[in-house]
């Protein structure tokens, strides 16, 4: 449900009009999306690191896509003809975060550093965040978790980036699932609002304890976490690994031996290998199993319009 319209400030108003001004704070480049991924694989795309709403006014303007952390892609070796928006410094608000119990965070605010603070703090509610290397909007987006819950477990309200205005919904909105949310076509998360709970430091530590225990198993090298959703009562990771598919490579892509649903990248893969090692999983498995990953300028391995972060400017290219 929508709670309201943030009224935009006159001068992104004056913007508006004008989208062939850049302003002067946005920064564009051209580069290999790679260099901004934790799996490391992604050819070129234009990125515009954005610092104001009049920034994200003007990198709208045309067919765009949203990239967080990077740590959930699958991006072509071919790069993606879309802008590719990375929100900046100005959405990091890893600083204001105090000790209440309810606060707006920026978007582009890092997970760890939000899971080792909310500890040092004696707040709880993102225990079960340990390890996911995100950014708030890209957790949000992703509804990333853990066996011991997600991020839609603390969120209140989320400030959205739609059509040139800025929303603010209830979290309820985004139906937020198992690793899904449904954002409006073209939304940018720009802002979360936090809900956690005071408890002794003694109760955070023994969650964290537990949550860090539960990925021992996971590898430390380049990967983008796991690669498939788990099915209905079952791990992806168990199955990959009872099919004998630990070690499995093509080309630098390679089914990791410490976990079965990760596919690392030993240096010099590129997205065609990592491709390639996805469709032979899928054949080998009898389960169908869904890609967890966002895929971006690759084929839509779930049959589904997961890449709900496209422009609807798009439609009118
Ligand atoms: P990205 O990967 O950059 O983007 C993911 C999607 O979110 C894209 O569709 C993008 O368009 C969209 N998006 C990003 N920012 C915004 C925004 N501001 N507004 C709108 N849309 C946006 N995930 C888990 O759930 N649990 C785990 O335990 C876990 N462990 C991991 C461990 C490792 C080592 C790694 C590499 C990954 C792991 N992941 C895990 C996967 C990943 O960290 C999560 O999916 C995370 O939510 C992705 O966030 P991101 O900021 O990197 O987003
Ligand atoms: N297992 C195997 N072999 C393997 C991997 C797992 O037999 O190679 C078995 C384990 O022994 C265990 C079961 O499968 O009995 C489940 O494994 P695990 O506890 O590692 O959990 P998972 O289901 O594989 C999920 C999430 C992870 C999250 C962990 C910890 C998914 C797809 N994965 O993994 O999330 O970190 O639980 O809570 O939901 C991610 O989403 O990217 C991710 C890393």
């Amino acid at each position: 449900m929508l709670v309201s319209k943030v009224e935009a400030t006159s001068e992104v108003k004056a913007n508006v009009t004008s989208n062939s001004h850049t302003p002067k704070t946005v920064k564009v480049e051209t580069v290999a999306l790679a260099k901004y991924t934790t799996l490391g694989v992604g050819g070129p795309a234009e990125l515009w690191h954005v610092e104001s709403l009049e920034d994200l006014q003007a990198a709208t303007s045309e067919a765009y896509r949203v990239m967080g952390a990077g740590s959930n892609l699958l991006i072509d070796d071919a790069g993606v003809p879309e802008r590719v928006i990375r929100l900046g410094k100005s959405f990091n608000s890893s600083h204001e975060f105090d000790g209440r119990t309810e606060l707006w965070l920026g978007a582009a605010t890092p997970v760890p550093g939000l899971v080792r603070r909310a500890a040092e703090l004696g707040l709880t509610g993102l225990e079960c965040m340990l390890g996911i290397p995100a950014v708030l909007g890209g957790a949000i987006a992703m509804n990333a978790g853990t066996r011991h819950g997600e991020i839609g477990d603390v969120l209140e309200a989320v400030e959205l980036f739609v059509n040139g205005e800025l929303q603010i919904v209830e979290p309820e909105a985004l139906k937020l699932r198992y690793r899904h949310s449904e954002l409006p076509k073209g939304a940018i998360i720009t802002r979360a609002k936090l809900k956690l709970k005071k408890d002794s430091p003694e109760a955070i530590a023994e969650r964290l304890e537990a949550v860090d225990a539960a990925r021992k198993g996971q590898p430390k090298v380049k990967s983008a976490g796991c690669a498939f959703k788990n099915p209905e009562g079952d791990s992806a990771g168990r199955l990959i690994d009872a099919a004998g598919l630990k070690g499995y490579r093509v080309g630098g892509a390679m089914v990791s031996i410490e976990h079965g649903n990760f596919i690392v990248n030993l240096g010099d893969a590129t997205a065609e290998d990592v491709k390639h090692l996805l469709r032979e999983i899928r054949k080998k498995i009898e389960i169908p199993l869904d890609v967890e990953w966002e895929c971006w300028g690759i084929e839509d391995f779930n049959n589904s319009s997961q890449n709900n972060a496209l422009s609807q400017l798009e439609d009118d290219l």
